[in-house]
């Protein structure tokens, strides 16, 4: 599998290509395209303004729906979220049917990572630095739900996040835009296979609130704008997005959900989203909260002007624009433009029965064996080993007594924050269940719960979990951050183990005896010290109805852990907001005092982003270049062997990241650019190939053009963003 994105300045460029530039579609696509725009043309035609708001209305479920129901009937709503018994949505198909122009309707919900079976955490997905994985993991989530009647999904969510403070890095694929891209197009890929519209989320910067304080201002310049956050959406509308939600957040002061610059000039005309975009939930009320709208009808009119074709459950155009309109505050022109998106959408979608494009909605459900095997895949491969002093893992045979400690041995939390409800849960596995059945004829294991819950915040019985460990020649502690610590509105101050779980930690640490630790966690985590006492260090994120399942085949050795980081882990929140890919400074860090870093820790995180570590070991040599040199629009081939250099097979993620000596601007001091994860026998060698066109390697100047300067970089081939087999290159005029 080999990842290169869409050289960016195909698709933001500014300077060379029309304001509206879009990937160009194919022949067939662009005849489907142009008989919708004439369609949805003939359709508003036929429109009341009652009925062209009702298309904007996006409210979502409320008991009793009877209301909604006449109201649908009415036309005065055209789309609803949260609507997830297939009764329910069944009777508001049937009013759609009823209502005068029968325009279907858009049903949303949070199908985030799951719907039945729920899939390890997003963040888990990027570990695997596997994409295709997650493409199939979005599809398996797609056909449950689409195939309960439900036709969008308010994901993925592609924020790019420094800061393991923010919660909501549990959604997201991390720090990094390169990677972050490959997922998001990955994932909106995954999610329109399996029968799902998307909506890609939250645009934008809404990963970068001040102080890592969900719904904070983010302060973000053009040049930063293009460069880190908008990757990931031009990969998701490169991949077919149909649409996009706006974030909460200002940024440099101005709402999202009021910014016409980003929302019209930026989103829809210069980098070419034909789709349409919605508020995030009752975000448009929210606008005046946030002291730019005098009332709902102020906050209306500005979201509308904005961009904003679908109010998100805020009721806020549905009850002020026909006023609106009447008292010549609102151009009807404005409603009409959001119309026409949403419509487009639909029939993009397939909804109307006069598409051209059939709905992609499979002919029959998915096997839940076929989901189960998906998201035990992902989870395999989420998995990241941070530290494996002494091969403490996997659990050696001849490691006689096992002590299983920690009450989220016992845990079927899977976390589906947004998983909808009303849902049997599915079988799932407990971590102690799944080892009990995986341990050798000739050990023991043993097990105490410690905790009165799987977070640990309380002690059930810390004495017999002591006594445990010490009847034992191994420990595994099996950890949990605080179960409803990560997602929306949570963000935190401390990073460290939540509880007491921290307390008994130490107390095993004391026995001296190989001590394994592995957390459930949505974020990075600041565990320093506790890493330094423990033997092994394995993240298990969230890992859903498959995932201990899947730990137990990583701890017993049957897999191998293939994760890698991607977000940084600091070593104390003290760092944040921490990542790779900083800039070089006037004085670069280096540890003395009166450089870039701190007197009172060292500025290098605990581990860096693309860090984890496999049951083999890897050797990198052989570097090259098919080429010294390149033109602004030439590509040089990179070439690099990886040898197995363990006694066991193992999967390696390649890395390669390339940096800017000399530009107009300050340039990271590392920036991912290629990856690739491979397979290798123990004792095997591969040359891993990369193509590095001089066009991924552009910046962004302040006015968001695209700029490739001649000069000279170094380039750096590793198991992660620390590598250290390096070369130069040139790119010349
Ligand atoms: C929430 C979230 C958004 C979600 C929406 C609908 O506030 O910000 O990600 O999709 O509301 O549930």
């Amino acid at each position: 599998m080999r990842f290169r994105l869409i050289p960016l300045i195909f698709l933001v460029c500014f300077s060379s290509l029309p304001a509206n530039a879009t990937p160009q579609p194919n022949p067939a696509a662009r005849t489907a395209e142009a008989e919708i725009t004439a369609k949805v043309q003939a359709l508003l035609a036929r429109m009341t303004l009652s009925e062209k708001i009702g298309q904007l209305n996006f409210p979502s479920l409320a008991f009793p729906f009877e209301a909604q129901l006449a109201e649908v009937r009415q036309g005065r709503v055209g789309n609803m979220l949260n609507v997830v018994n297939p009764d329910h949505l069944k009777a508001f198909k049937e009013a759609a049917a009823a209502s005068r122009l029968k325009v279907p309707m858009l049903f949303a919900i949070d199908a985030i990572h799951a719907f039945r079976i729920t899939f390890p955490v997003p963040i888990a997905w990027a570990a695997t630095w596997n994409p295709p994985l997650a493409e199939r993991a979005a599809e398996a989530i797609a056909t449950e739900t689409a195939q309960n009647g439900i036709n969008l999904t308010f994901a993925p969510m592609i924020d790019i996040s420094r800061d393991p403070r923010w919660g909501r890095v549990i959604e997201g694929a991390g720090e990094d835009p390169f990677l972050g891209a490959a997922f998001a197009a990955a994932r909106v890929k995954g999610y329109r296979a399996g029968g799902l519209a998307t909506s890609a989320k939250h645009f934008v910067g809404y990963g970068a609130p001040e102080g890592g304080r969900d719904y904070n201002g983010a302060q973000i310049s053009d040049a930063e704008l293009f460069d880190r956050y908008l990757p990931p959406f031009q990969a998701a509308i490169a991949a077919g997005s149909e649409t996009i939600m706006a974030s909460f957040n200002t940024v440099n002061g101005v709402p999202v959900t009021a910014n016409r610059p980003l929302i019209t000039d930026v989103l829809k005309e210069r980098l070419g989203f034909p789709g349409l975009v919605m508020s995030d939930f009752v975000a448009i009320t929210e606008l005046i909260n946030h002291g730019v709208a005098d009332d709902l009808a102020d906050a209306a009119r500005k979201a509308l002007h904005a961009g904003i074709d679908l109010d998100m459950a805020s009721g806020a155009y549905a009850r002020t624009l026909e006023a609106g309109v009447a008292d010549g505050r609102v151009a009807t022109a404005e409603i009409d433009a959001a119309v026409r998106r949403v419509l487009a959408v639909k029939y993009r979608m397939g909804l109307f029965p006069d598409s051209p494009v059939g709905v992609r909605t499979r002919a029959s459900p998915m096997a839940e064996s076929d989901v189960r095997t998906r998201a035990r895949e992902v989870a395999r491969e989420s998995f990241v080993l941070l530290k494996n002093d002494g091969a403490a893992l996997p659990i050696a045979p001849q490691s006689g007594t096992v002590a299983l400690i920690g009450a989220a041995a016992l845990s079927t939390n899977d976390h589906s924050w947004y998983g909808p409800a009303g849902l049997t849960k599915p079988a799932t596995e407990t971590l102690r269940a799944a080892l009990e059945a995986r341990v050798g004829s000739g050990q023991k294991l043993l097990f105490a719960e410690a905790f009165a819950d799987p977070c640990g915040l309380s002690f059930k019985n810390k004495d017999e979990a002591i006594a445990t460990a010490k009847a034992a020649d191994l420990i595994v502690l099996a950890l949990s951050e605080d179960c409803t610590f990560s997602g929306e509105g949570t963000s935190r101050v401390d990073l460290g183990l939540s509880g007491v779980q921290g307390e008994l930690f130490d107390a095993l640490a004391e026995l001296g005896k190989p001590l394994v630790l592995v957390i459930e966690t949505g974020r990075p985590l600041a565990i320093e010290e506790v890493a330094a006492k423990a033997s092994a260090v394995l993240i298990a994120w969230h890992p859903g109805t498959e995932g201990r399942t899947a730990l137990a085949e990583i701890l017993a050795g049957a897999i191998a852990p293939s994760g890698k980081l991607p977000m940084t882990f600091p070593r104390s929140v003290g760092q944040i907001p921490i990542a790779y890919n900083d800039l070089p400074t006037s004085r670069p860090a280096k540890g003395d005092r009166y450089t870039t870093g701190y007197i009172d820790e060292p500025w290098t995180p605990l581990y860096p982003f693309g860090h984890g570590l496999s049951y083999t070991t890897f050797a990198y040599s052989g570097l090259g270049l098919s080429a010294p040199d390149m033109t602004r629009n030439g590509r040089i081939e990179v070439r690099v062997d990886v040898t197995n250099t363990g006694s066991r097979a193992g999967q390696e993620v390649v890395q390669l990241y390339t940096r800017q000596l000399v530009a107009e601007r300050s340039r990271p001091v590392r920036e991912l650019k290629g990856f690739e994860k491979i397979s290798l026998a123990p004792g095997t060698r591969r040359t891993v190939r990369f193509w590095l066109n001089a066009r991924d390697l552009a910046y962004h100047d302040d006015e968001g053009r695209p700029v490739i300067e001649p000069g000279t970089f170094r380039l750096f081939v590793g198991g992660s963003s620390a590598a250290e087999l390096a070369g130069s290159f040139e790119i010349t005029e």
